[in-house]
């Protein structure tokens, strides 16, 4: 889906060089997306400190080509794949270039087993925040950095490296003993310094670029949003859009983008609005209308899909399953609400976030997990799909939307899946499940919104299980389910930490959920972070 270097021919060389003369650099690196799910924040970090960077596929990308191309520096993703039981397709000749490499994670692995060194299964495998203590301060990898004995990191691996005698050890972690290695041109972390919640990431990467490998020239990023109105403006210019609007971020976004491209295109723009209903909170749809109902520019329509959805999700009981029926109707409706205005176009507001966990992105030969399937990624419209936001993750797509004008109430209000109350439920869906959903999600939000929490949380929601537990309401005994609440703080959702709540408002939204929901029996608290677990229960 985006464009990767596949071989280095004299057509692409060419192509290479007019790029560079745009950016006034001689200097290139390559990006192998191994399949990680952070691939793409890496060549965002890359994109802030201004380097030219271009992705290549790992499975066709030889060392020859590296050869011919010259890059000055190498990164290597994290991935899946383990070097022991189903090692990533690379050309290992690549090492020996005396290219500098940075591997992060199987990355890392990768470089490490070439050069003879033992990774092998961890006992306890590490996933989440953990404390790198460094082993030599004066390694240019963490040069300039400030810190006392060490930094945050997150890492999520089951593999680990051993200590070798040509191996430097610049860091550790509780149980990963090389955390942070070098050897010769060699540079590798266990860890993920691309995302946010590992401290001084950025500056491990500049360290790398502008250090180790010697960049000197750097090229200002572009006005991301105005780049986008332009081509939107050019694209469409003349087109009915219909554009997949649920108010969240994404797709209010991506409505002012459109907004924009309408002013400045040369022929008219006619932008219709589609908010499904039937899987979503109660409060949802006024939502939408409050924000988009009277606007001049856009035309909002309603779709009640309630019925669609409970015959599709008839009987179906798995997460995987669920999310397929869901889908199906999304696109039906679509489809057939695309027909009646008559449109050329369907916008969404899918995200690169939502593509990678799909098991698509880089068009790389390295196995990418597919974390779930989206219910708006490779839908296969009868009418051409735009999706601006496709290169985006949440905060950068957030930070478009503020540059474009989307009302900040909107940019703040916490992410809700697609795929809605669905992903909230244990088991079938009935129309009581998701009127209790509903409720539930109501008390949650109105006392974390009562006690100052919703704007420093990212996501919070409710998971109704099909537990069932004794309890006794009155003096009778009865069975209730038990409802489970979750609250997470993140800067892109990538990765997360488990809010703190205060014990107090815990109380109160248990006592609520069981005195003001006749069906439930118990309320417990998840405190896990993501990873290991994900934001969503499916
Ligand atoms: P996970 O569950 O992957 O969630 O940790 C990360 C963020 O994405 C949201 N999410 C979805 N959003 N369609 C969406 O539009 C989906 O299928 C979907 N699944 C998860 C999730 O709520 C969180 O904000």
């Amino acid at each position: 889906m985006i464009s990767t270097l596949t071989q280095v021919t004299p057509e692409t060389l060419g192509e290479i060089a007019k790029e560079m003369g745009i950016r006034r650099t001689q200097e290139v690196f390559l990006l192998f997306a191994l399949g990680s799910q952070f691939d793409h924040l890496i060549k965002q970090k890359l994109d802030e400190l201004g380097v030219f960077c271009l992705v290549a596929d790992p499975a066709r990308v030889t060392a020859n080509d590296v050869r011919l191309l010259k890059p000055i520096g190498i990164i290597l993703s994290g991935g899946p794949a383990s070097v022991h039981t189903d090692p990533p397709p690379f050309d290992a000749a690549i090492f020996d270039l005396g290219i500098p490499v940075f591997g992060i994670c199987l990355g890392f692995q990768l470089w490490a087993q070439h050069l003879g060194v033992q990774v092998q299964p961890a006992d306890k495998r590490e996933f989440g925040v953990h404390l790198l203590t460094i082993a030599d301060h004066s390694s240019p990898l963490i040069g300039g950095i400030t810190y006392s004995t060490g930094f945050q990191v997150l890492e999520s691996h089951g593999d680990r490296i051993l200590p070798h005698p040509d191996l430097e050890i610049l860091g550790s972690t509780e149980h990963a003993p090389v955390a942070a290695g070098h050897h010769q041109h060699l540079w590798g972390v266990q860890f993920h310094p691309e995302v946010s919640d590992t401290e001084h990431g950025l500056e491990l990467f500049e360290n790398f670029c502008f250090t180790i490998c010697g960049a000197k020239d750097t090229f200002p990023a572009g006005d991301v949003s105005q780049e986008k109105i332009a081509h939107l403006a050019q694209t469409l210019a003349g087109k009915i859009i219909l554009l997949a609007l649920s108010g969240g971020t994404d797709s209010s976004t991506v409505a002012y983008l459109l907004k924009a491209a309408r002013i400045r295109a040369t022929l008219p723009i006619q932008i219709v609005g589609v908010y499904i209903k039937g899987i979503d909170r109660p409060d949802d749809e006024a939502h939408v209308r409050e924000f988009f109902g009277q606007q001049p520019w856009l035309q909002l329509t309603v779709v009640d899909a309630t019925e669609q959805f409970l015959e599709a999700l008839k009987g179906v009981t798995t997460m995987e399953k669920k999310r397929e029926a869901m889908r199906n109707v999304y696109k039906a409706v679509l489809e057939a609400e695309a027909e009646r205005w008559r449109a050329n176009v369907i916008a969404q507001g899918t995200l690169y976030t939502d593509i990678s966990e799909s098991g698509e992105g880089y068009d790389s030969g390295a196995t990418k997990a597919r974390i779930k399937q989206h219910h708006n990624v490779g839908l296969q419209f009868s009418v051409p799909e735009v999706t601006p936001l496709a290169d985006q993750v949440k905060d950068t797509g957030r930070n478009i939307g503020r540059a474009v004008g989307v009302p900040e109430a909107l940019l703040l209000r916490h992410p809700f899946p697609g795929p809605g109350l669905i992903l909230r439920i244990e088991g079938d869906i009935t129309k009581d499940k998701l009127g209790i959903a509903r409720v539930l999600d109501d008390i949650f939000m109105e006392e974390i919104r009562k006690a100052g929490l919703y704007e420093s949380i990212w996501q919070a929601g409710v998971f109704l299980t099909h537990s069932v537990t004794k309890c006794t309401k009155g003096d009778g005994a009865d069975f209730g389910l038990v409802a489970e609440c979750w609250a997470f703080w993140s800067v892109n959702g990538f990765t997360a930490q488990a809010a703190e709540i205060p014990w107090e408002v815990m109380k109160t939204i248990s006592r609520r959920m069981t005195n003001e929901i006749r069906e439930i029996g118990a309320v417990c608290f998840n405190t896990s972070d993501k990873p290991p677990r994900t934001i969503e229960r499916g």
